[in-house]
């Protein structure tokens, strides 16, 4: 991409995995100037400033979202945050990249969509899975050769001792909004959603349990999150069935810790009235993940794709935001099919504490 005689300033707020990936995706694009970073852990704030050159370094983000020369809020921070951020960001006239989910409720999610379309800007969130090389190709081959009519999904995220920082954020039910529904059930719900050309989810029937974590097992090895109670308030498994305006459905399950064969594993399955196909993806596996299904001659087939996946879906989704901000047109780009993913997340865990199926609040 040329760079363009003006360029586009950013302001990014976190500095854990999603602040740090924002930061360097936002630096290499031409064109696109990282002026400002904000952030509580100030040795990491003066490292990452420091080695990647941002100028203004602030301790809370009211304080970089104040600037009146940003173009664009890059948002890496507790799921509770986001909407104060994005809101405030959007009101000031800046574009927003939001990490997912967009917010921890469906009403938050839809006020800094309201907002967005009010400020007339761009509210983006990084749904970078998606952007993965392997769905993108069965995107293009489901578009351009198909399945038939597919009818039902499985999708699932699971670990196998993965809950993030027992303790932290991620584990305080104000804070997050939830566990490993809201934490990966995002992504794999967009996958799903976005292969199967945007149904709507109607209704939800879900459960969710916390066995591990409440006992205080199934913690991530590694540098604990930050902020956080020490307590372990939302779930570390949960599992639902989604109704589909098309008549289709979604089976989704998300779990942080479970007693399960792999350490990490992300699936996405579509069963067709002519075919399927399958995405499977052990341990962070860059190669041999796709599978075909179908029938030839009257026998079943299977057809393995060749596709490699290489790194820096960040980087692509976050490509993508800037051009759409560069082209001047976003009459679609206010984060509505996030908020959507908002509202089926609701009704997951409306699901789950009542017991019962629940339909899915239209967006
Ligand atoms: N898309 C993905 O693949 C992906 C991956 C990891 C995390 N995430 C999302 O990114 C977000 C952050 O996750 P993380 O793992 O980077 O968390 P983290 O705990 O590692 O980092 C959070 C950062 O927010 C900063 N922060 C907190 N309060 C602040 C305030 N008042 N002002 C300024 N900064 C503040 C902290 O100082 C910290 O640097 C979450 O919403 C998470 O769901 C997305």
């Amino acid at each position: 991409m040329p760079a363009p005689a003006q360029p586009l300033r950013v302001g990014v707020v976190g500095l854990g995995f999603a602040g740090t990936t924002a930061l360097d995706a936002f630096s290499s694009l031409p064109g696109v100037e990282v002026v400002a970073l904000a952030g509580q852990e100030q040795p990491r704030l003066d490292e990452l400033a420091d080695s990647r050159g941002v100028p203004n370094r602030y301790h809370d983000w009211e304080d970089l979202v104040a600037r009146d020369d940003l173009d664009i809020v890059s948002i890496g921070v507790p799921n509770h945050l986001h909407a104060p951020i994005g809101i405030a960001a959007l009101e000031s006239g800046k574009h927003v990249f939001c990490e997912k989910p967009l917010a921890p409720t469906g009403d938050l999610a839809q006020a800094m969509v309201d907002t967005a379309v009010a400020a007339d800007r761009v509210l983006e969130v990084a749904f970078n899975h998606r952007r993965r090389a392997d769905v993108q190709y069965l995107h293009r081959f489901l578009d351009e050769r198909g399945i038939g009519r597919v009818y039902h999904a499985r999708t699932s995220w699971r670990r196998r001792q993965g809950i993030p920082g027992l303790g932290s954020w991620f584990t305080n039910r104000d804070m997050a909004g939830g566990g490993p529904m809201i934490d990966l059930g995002p992504h794999m719900l967009d996958i799903a959603l976005h292969l199967m050309d945007e149904p709507r989810v109607t209704s939800v029937s879900a459960v969710t349990y916390g066995e591990l974590g409440r006992t205080g097992r199934g913690g991530r090895q590694g540098a604990p999150s930050t902020g956080g109670t020490r307590t372990f308030e939302v779930e570390d498994f949960g599992s639902a069935l989604l109704r589909l305006d098309t008549g289709g459905s979604i089976h989704l399950e998300a779990s942080w810790a479970s007693y399960s064969a792999d350490e990490e594993d992300i699936a996405v399955e579509l069963l067709g009235s002519t075919g399927g196909v399958r995405l499977f993806v052990r341990d962070y596996a860059t190669d041999d993940t796709l599978r075909i299904y179908t029938d030839l001659d009257g026998v079943p087939v299977v057809v393995t794709p060749t596709v490699h996946v290489p790194a820096g879906h960040h980087l692509s989704v976050i490509t993508e935001f800037v051009a759409t901000v560069r082209s001047g047109e976003w009459a679609n780009a206010h984060g509505e099919y996030a908020l959507h993913r908002s509202r089926v997340l609701d009704a997951v865990y409306r699901s789950a504490e009542e017991h019962r199926e629940v339909e899915v609040e239209a967006a």
